[in-house]
């Protein structure tokens, strides 16, 4: 504490370490908004390290503000440091930096009080972030003491080329990307094929009343794809039956997936089988992971599970930090019909509500349920389960922060049927769909590489993507808006509006 120079190289340091901070704040933000990141990690943790980073940022702006007042040779004035224009040294460069600080502190104070905000508004101002890191470049390249350095040059045009890269990025995936329900890339059928893969039951254990849970393992118990909560995979079953299951283990866990099969009395046949025919050391064909049903990145989450709809509910809730807030209503017949119902009570009590109908009168009270605390202004809401739960749900929530997770196909009433000239770019393949045939059928007849699961419109799995033409979409995966955003479309059950569609495959 003898030097008298301490504080002015704490006021150059801590200059130059929120530069950094910010630069990297606004990158790692950046990688999250085009979901660059979602495929290698969890993104809550990812968001929170924005965070962390922004946050730090502003902490060294402060301590660059204090250190110019303490230091005995810049005696900066509290009115100097504050207000724009206040100082007669470099007028402009000094308050665009001030500019900077009070637009960090906005960016800032929104994100901790994003439960109490408008979604719409924090977004829009976090966009304030760019600014920032504009102002913080020209504040640091005219007024820091140590400008004309080759040292302060090279770092210099170091973070002004990470901010530039970032940007370019945002640009890029933006227009590609679509909306900021689901970004992720449009998968090509040849990928797709790819994941099929042969995967051995490691075990099969019955985890509530006609529940069997299920884990997957390679042969050589090697490593495993990496998945997002609310990702399902699909059994090719020996008896040529195709079935999607959630994923509801722990995604960092990449050795096994976990799935939970319902017996139904209303399936083709497939859920049947597994109970009855599927034991340990079995080996089953496993295509996917595939991920319509995305977790993004909120404050607060209403989730919302019916029955068997645990399932991808409760790899959601394993994936959220400590202290992220959220609520599970799970809702069944019977206790003894929920799986993972008691794990989950003892896990989260204070945040899980069961109702079993067997224990309490009357159906589940959604309008209570949704008019009351468990729904606050800033809760995304996720809901899976039967159609009626859903439909209930999704009439009484706006749907920009409704996410569904549908396993029956919506009934879409579909204009007559015309024919349709399909043109595949890169299989080079052209041919006529006439009114009664179907698209896929089409698409597999011609030799396209393209696989199809369900059929029905609800997997995802025939996802392709549109260079040309309009689709009339007929499935009941995403809304409409965002698969035209996407420049996807599901050619198991959708069509054209156009006479002809260029498709990327
Ligand atoms: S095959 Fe399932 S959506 Fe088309």
């Amino acid at each position: 504490m003898n030097d008298p120079h301490l504080w002015w190289y704490i006021s150059r340091a801590s200059a130059m370490i929120a530069w950094a901070l910010m630069t990297a704040s606004v990158l790692w933000g950046i990688l999250l908004s085009t979901r660059v990141m979602r495929r290698v990690d969890n993104p809550a943790w990812l968001q929170d390290l924005h965070g962390y980073l922004g946050g730090s940022s502003l902490v060294m702006v402060g301590l660059h503000m204090v250190s110019l007042m303490i230091d005995s040779w810049l005696s900066f004035t509290p009115s100097e440091v504050f207000v724009p224009f206040a100082t007669a040294f470099k007028p402009l460069p000094v308050a665009l930096g001030i500019l900077a600080f009070y637009l960090l502190v906005a960016v800032q104070g929104s994100s901790l009080m994003l439960k109490r905000l408008p979604r719409k508004f924090w977004k829009g101002l976090h966009y304030a972030s760019y600014a920032a890191l504009l102002l913080i470049s020209f504040h640091a390249g005219f007024t820091g003491t140590d400008v004309g350095t080759l040292w302060y040059k090279i770092v210099s045009i170091a973070l002004i080329s990470v901010a530039a890269i970032a940007v370019i990025l945002r640009i890029v995936a933006g227009k590609r990307g679509g909306t900021p329900r689901r970004t992720d890339a449009a998968p090509s059928a040849a990928p797709l094929q790819s994941t099929l893969r042969t995967m051995v039951v490691a075990s099969a254990t019955a985890v509530a009343d006609g529940v069997v849970g299920i884990r997957l393992e390679l042969p050589d118990w090697g490593v495993l794809p990496i998945w997002q909560p609310g990702s399902h995979v699909t059994l090719h079953l020996p008896n040529g039956l195709q079935n999607q299951y959630s994923l509801c283990g722990d995604p960092a866990n990449r050795h096994h997936y976990d799935i939970a099969v319902l017996r139904t009395g209303r399936s083709a046949g497939g859920s049947a089988w597994i109970h009855e025919n599927l034991v340990p050391g079995m080996s089953l064909s496993v295509s996917g992971p595939m991920n319509h049903f995305e977790l993004e990145p909120a404050a607060d989450y209403l989730f919302i599970a019916g029955g068997i709809g645990i399932t991808p509910i409760k790899a959601m809730i394993e994936s959220l930090p400590a202290g992220r807030a959220w609520r599970l209503i799970y809702a069944g017949r019977s206790r003894q019909t929920m799986a993972f119902v008691a794990e989950l009570e003892a896990s989260h009590p204070e945040q899980v509500i069961v109702h079993a109908s067997d224990e309490n009168l009357g159906g589940l009270d959604l309008d209570s349920v949704l008019g009351g605390p468990a729904l606050t202004a800033a809760a995304q809401v996720y809901c899976c389960g039967p159609e009626s739960l859903m439909d209930a749900v999704a009439a009484r929530v706006s749907a920009d922060r409704m996410h569904l997770e549908r396993f029956i196909p919506l009934e879409r009433a579909a204009r007559p049927a015309t024919p349709i000239q399909v043109t595949c770019r890169k299989s080079r393949v052209e041919f006529t769909v006439t009114a009664e045939e179907n698209l896929l059928d089409s698409l597999e007849a011609h030799g396209v590489p393209i696989l199809g699961s369900c059929r029905k419109g609800i997997c995802g799995t025939c996802e392709v993507r549109v260079v040309e033409g309009i689709p009339e979409h007929l499935d009941s995966i995403l809304d409409d808006t965002e698969k035209d955003a996407l420049g996807v479309m599901y050619p198991c059950v959708s069509r054209a509006q156009t006479p002809a569609l260029v498709l990327n495959i």
